[in-house]
């Protein structure tokens, strides 16, 4: 998988895409990302990427053309152009199955006020990560980058089986437990040493359902 990521911040990137599980997937050959900054085609001699909204108001709006000829210099004909925003589709674990299988995804990232609103008929879609406004669409790209690599073969080792994951089978998952055995009066449960592969499973998937229940019990209407 290709990423590109259209932004003003490129040195907000490293410290997250290139660390842990990331960083070694890029080392694998199998992620490689970039950053391309619009301030690059800024045609303004002080590299001028943004403007006061027509019609007044407070803030600055990103002008489109920056961003159009960033976005022109790393699209291809199967590349998949996202622009983060909250007022987009809610990301979630289906999204990220699919962007899986997209071979070149350009995320462009706003910030400001947001972006002149002409700019929209470049993006193939708009994808939002929550009900809550971030100052910038860095952090919303590198969620969406994150949860989609993991999903590529081989991102992850073989036995960090991904099926018993929440939202992977429309349940959150089962609960899991580490040395030591007592920690501050509470203990493992019994089960779980018992060896009995089949056991442990059913354990797990009523733990898990009871999770669900609990926690989000919204996903079991939906199941
Ligand atoms: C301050 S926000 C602009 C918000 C815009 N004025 C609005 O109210 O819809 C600046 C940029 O941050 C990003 N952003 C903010 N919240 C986001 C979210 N929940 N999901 C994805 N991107 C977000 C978008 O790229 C947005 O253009």
């Amino acid at each position: 998988m290709r990423i590109d990521f259209v932004t003003l911040f490129p040195e907000m990137f490293e410290p997250i895409m290139g660390a842990s599980i990331l960083g070694r997937a890029r080392e694998k050959g199998l992620l490689a990302w970039s950053c391309v900054n619009p301030r690059d085609f800024s045609e303004d001699k002080h590299r001028k990427v943004d403007d006061r909204p027509f019609g007044g108001g407070p803030g600055m709006v990103m002008l489109a053309e920056p961003l159009a000829q960033a976005i022109d210099s790393v699209r291809t004909k199967n590349t998949r152009v996202i622009f983060l925003s909250p007022q987009g589709e809610p990301f979630d674990d289906r999204k990220a199955c699919e962007l899986a299988k997209t071979d070149h995804v350009v995320f462009v990232c706003g910030h400001y006020e947001g972006v002149d609103e002409r700019i929209m008929s470049l993006f193939d879609e708009e994808l939002s990560i929550g009900d809550y406004v971030l100052t910038g669409g860095e952090l919303a790209a590198m969620v969406v980058a994150d949860a989609a690599a993991r999903k590529l073969p081989g991102v992850l080792k073989k036995e960090d089986a991904t099926e018993s994951e929440s939202f992977a089978s429309g349940l959150l998952d089962f609960p899991q437990y580490t040395r030591p055995r007592v920690w501050r009066g509470r203990e493992v449960p019994e089960i779980l040493f018992s060896g009995d592969h089949e056991k442990i499973s059913a354990w797990r998937q009523d733990a898990a359902r009871a999770a669900t229940r609990r926690k989000r019990p919204d996903l079991l209407s939906r199941a």
